[in-house]
């Protein structure tokens, strides 16, 4: 097989960048190494940013996101039994986000590839890249049992953190911090409780009530990094979740049965460069925030609209300047979300073992960005998403 540039991996990443590219009339070939009902039910993310929205609608994937999707203005953050509401419009001249799944953004990428896009090939698994620092870089991969090759101009590994990719990148840096906790994730087919998202302190640990629809709740519990989800009943994690909520007022936290469960691991994590030669890295593949600042997905975008834009221009020039630029473009942007991602972590999870001066310290950050605009402002900025490129 041959093509303009070949695709590892078909998560949010790796499906934008091949319509993007499609768009761009350059050819791709996405392998994904799981199938098709795998990938389009994998529960991860939720939070689309302003931005996300915007190259979605612009890239003609944003059609059922703008008729399903819910918009949302703010958050609630809650703490010591008090609410506090971020509101985003007024903080940050007008800009909101919106509550879509990832899994719902890669049913609609998938039936466009599928529709008018170049191969999308489901159980297809790279098994490594070859050449990136020639002009004739190649995947080889595993499809029906048989062993391939695919010939490229360029590749760019989309293939998350366990992929591939980024072992074909020597002398590379990586930067990492693990935490010593991680979310129990639940679905429950339960109306959600509060019409915006509750991210929540609490002495016992942190809680975030979020959502799928107006009847699906998506509700998380922080719990000890080796935690297994099997080892909590239902009705252990509502009892949980609903202290951990606890307010002044009459708020009360609806329960319904749970469809879902699972455990998410915590962890901040840049490779540097994202670059080496013909072989580009993007989302996960190069970069993993823990999911409090709900970047992940958002990162991703970012990363292969500076990449799109950058093949496109080479297409069009013959210039490498933007392609040569890819790397420091997209790092800026990824270390301001580990940063925010890291600040939301460390102000809303307890920490096994923290002193009560720590204790403290969390509680004046938390007061600190409910009664300064200024420290508020920098809290929605960052949650509505920085600018890409
Ligand atoms: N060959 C082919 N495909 C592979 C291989 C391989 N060797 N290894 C991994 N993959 C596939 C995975 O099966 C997955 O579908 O690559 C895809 C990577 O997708 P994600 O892990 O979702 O990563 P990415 O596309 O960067 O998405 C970034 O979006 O999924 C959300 O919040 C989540 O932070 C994540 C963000
Ligand atoms: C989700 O809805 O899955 C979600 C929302 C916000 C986060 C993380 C996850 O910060």
């Amino acid at each position: 097989m041959r093509t303009t540039v070949g695709i590892i991996g078909a998560g949010p990443a790796g499906l934008l960048l091949a319509r993007l590219l499609h768009n761009a009339g350059i050819d791709s070939v996405v392998l994904e190494s799981r199938d098709r009902a795998y990938v389009e039910r994998r529960q991860r993310a939720g939070i689309l940013e302003q931005g996300t929205v915007d190259v979605l609608r612009e890239a003609g994937a944003g059609e059922r996101m703008d008729r399903e999707g819910l918009r949302h203005d703010g958050i609630e953050l809650r703490f010591a039994r008090r609410r506090h509401r971020v509101d985003f419009p007024a903080l940050t001249g007008g800009r909101s986000v919106m509550v879509y799944a990832q899994t719902e953004v890669c049913k609609d990428l998938i039936a466009l590839q599928l529709k008018e896009g170049g191969p999308l090939l489901f159980e297809a698994e790279a098994l490594a890249v070859e050449g990136a620092g020639t002009d004739r870089p190649r995947v080889r991969f595993r499809h029906r049992g048989t062993e391939e090759v695919l010939e490229c101009d360029y590749v760019v590994g989309c293939d998350g953190y366990w992929g591939v990719a980024r072992a074909a990148v020597p002398d590379g840096r990586s930067f990492e911090r693990t935490y010593p906790f991680g979310w129990l994730g639940i679905l429950a087919d339960v109306a959600p409780s509060h019409d915006e998202l509750v991210y929540a302190r609490h002495d016992r640990g942190f809680a975030l009530l979020s959502m799928r629809s107006p009847s699906v709740s998506r509700l998380y519990l922080q719990v000890p990094a080796d935690t297994d989800a099997d080892g909590w009943s239902d009705e252990e994690i509502w009892d949980e979740l609903e202290r951990r909520f606890e307010t002044d007022d009459d708020w009360s936290l609806r329960r319904g049965p749970i469809t879902q469960k699972s455990v998410t691991p915590m962890r901040s994590y840049v490779h540097e460069p994202m670059r080496h030669g013909r072989l580009f890295l993007a989302g996960d593949a190069a970069h993993i925030v823990p999911p409090t600042g709900a970047k992940g997905l958002n990162l991703a975008v970012g990363d292969v609209v500076t990449l799109a834009r950058a093949l496109a221009h080479r297409a069009a020039t013959g210039s490498e300047e933007l392609l040569d630029a890819y790397s420091a473009t997209c790092l800026r942007r990824v270390w301001q979300a580990e940063r925010f991602s890291y600040d939301m972590t460390t102000l809303l999870h307890t920490v096994p073992g923290a002193t009560p001066f720590e204790d403290r310290l969390q509680l004046a950050r938390l007061d600190r960005i409910t009664s300064s605009r200024a420290a508020e402002t920098d809290l929605a900025e960052a949650y509505t998403g920085f600018p890409i490129g």
